[in-house]
């Protein structure tokens, strides 16, 4: 497998002992996460992998995504910031709406 240009990591509030607790699962970050893998398969993105993580400690703006290796860190409230993040790696740029921190 190539070394991915986009790996997204949405965070699914696992906490060290496997139970999932949090801001971003009681939003439903898992509906988002399905949502978010469907899209990319639909856009035929190479080179964009994702994962789904523990708690990313940006509790209080869930849920949350993080884009590595760049590093920007996401609040994905909906379907449509997905989009619009996705459409920002399109264009290969970022997707300052809904940016956190990067
Ligand atoms: S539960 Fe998602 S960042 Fe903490």
């Amino acid at each position: 497998m190539a070394k991915p240009t986009h790996h997204l990591f949405v965070c699914g509030s696992f906490r060290a002992n496997g139970e999932r607790q949090g801001v971003c699962h009681k939003k439903d970050s898992i509906s988002l996460l399905s949502y978010l893998q469907s899209e990319v398969q639909d856009r035929m993105l190479d080179g964009v992998e994702i994962a789904v993580t523990g708690c990313m400690n940006f509790c209080v703006k869930g849920p949350v995504m993080v884009d590595y290796p760049a590093g920007n860190f996401y609040r994905v409230p909906n379907n449509d910031a997905i989009n619009a993040i996705l459409d920002a790696i399109e264009e290969d740029s970022v997707c300052e709406e809904f940016l956190l921190a990067e």
